[in-house]
């Protein structure tokens, strides 16, 4: 038996932010933005928390497969903005959703966040121990950004999306295979500074503005380009797959030159690569499954396409994950 995602949708808040919009904040511009990272606007949402953002993402999820919230049994959140410390933000969707049959978590996980609630829940439905799992992914980026720092404040952008994974008996559908890895030594490159059991909240931590980003971009990217097209590169070949078996590489959205650094080494064209940093920036947890949900929405994969989904992100946490799409188009 294996996990198949059976319903994927994406929310981001209205509210566009463009390049522009930071000139008069910080000194930069949209010229830097752009050749430096592929972003051209972002959205924020100043009000509400993640699950907000959350919230009709999973509903919509439900809606296509023509399920009640009772039907969910267990709820995966990865996001590293969640509504509160305490409870888990997967807790408070569960009752925004009325998903009352349902236990769950937070998964913290960074940018590689959602490709590890998705292995975890794609085990736990092959196991069958749970028969349905909702997987979310999204995180509310302004909540932790600095934007009086110019390194940092134009990256990102707030938005998440949700699958369903279900048993299927075709074990040729689903998640086909994962690489997961982790490195706690990049912490000294991305990181909060403050707000953690580490350093609690105080005047002096909030008047030092260390509850935002921490990122030695350089650095990261470094090991974001290494890691990333590492590892996408290895589970292509051990599944024995060559650049025309793939039908789509679907990448982590935080800086275009990442990204074409792993396409590359795959052997992959641009045509095969999902791309929307442009329009989103980095929304961290969130943007696989709203890539995914876009390839969907635009009906651009098929039933039987394997998709290539790829990450790094803080910790260092990064991974690939095989999947052979299950949803008619
Ligand atoms: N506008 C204008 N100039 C800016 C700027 C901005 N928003 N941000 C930085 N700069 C300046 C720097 O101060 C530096 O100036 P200097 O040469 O006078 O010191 C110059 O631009 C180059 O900065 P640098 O950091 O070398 O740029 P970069 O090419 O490495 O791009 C990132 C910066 C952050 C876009 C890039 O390093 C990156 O994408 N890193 C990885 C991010 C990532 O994958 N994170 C993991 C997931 S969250």
């Amino acid at each position: 038996m294996k996990a198949a995602i059976t319903a994927v949708a994406h929310n981001v808040p209205p509210d566009v932010y463009d390049n522009v919009w930071f000139e008069s904040k910080i000194d930069t511009n949209d010229e830097w933005i752009k050749t430096r990272t592929g972003i051209t606007e972002r959205h924020f949402a100043f009000e509400g928390g993640v699950t907000d953002i959350l919230l009709p993402a999973a509903k919509s999820v439900l809606e296509q497969r023509g399920l009640t919230p009772e039907d969910i049994d267990l709820i995966i959140l990865a996001t590293i903005t969640p509504d509160r410390v305490f409870p888990s933000s997967a807790a408070i969707l569960q009752r925004k959703l009325g998903a009352t049959n349902a236990w769950g978590f937070d998964l913290a996980g960074a940018c590689s966040g959602f490709l590890y609630a998705l292995v975890t829940g794609a085990k736990m439905v092959e196991s069958g121990a749970v028969k349905r799992a909702l997987i979310l992914g999204g995180d509310k980026m302004s909540s932790i950004l600095n934007f009086e720092d110019r390194t940092t404040c134009v990256l990102f952008g707030d938005g998440g999306g949700a699958v369903l994974l279900e048993a299927t008996d075709d074990d040729t559908f689903g998640v086909v295979d994962h690489i997961l890895r982790m490195d706690g030594r990049g912490e000294d490159f991305l990181h909060q500074k403050a707000g953690g059991s580490l350093r609690p909240p105080t005047i002096e931590t909030v008047t030092n503005r260390e509850h935002f980003v921490y990122q030695e971009g350089q650095a990261v990217f470094k090991s974001a380009v290494k890691g990333m097209a590492d590892v996408s590169f290895e589970i292509m070949q051990r599944n024995e797959l060559t650049a025309d078996d793939v039908a789509w590489l679907v990448p982590h959205q935080a800086n275009l030159r990442i990204i074409d650094a792993t396409a590359d080494r795959m052997g992959l064209s641009r045509d095969k690569v999902m791309i929307n940093i442009d329009r989103f920036g980095n929304t961290t947890a969130g943007t696989i499954p709203i890539c995914l949900s876009e390839l969907h929405i635009n009906k651009k994969v098929a039933k039987g396409d394997y998709v290539v989904l790829s990450s790094f992100g803080a910790g260092y946490t990064w991974g690939s994950v095989l999947i052979r799409w299950a949803i008619d188009t």
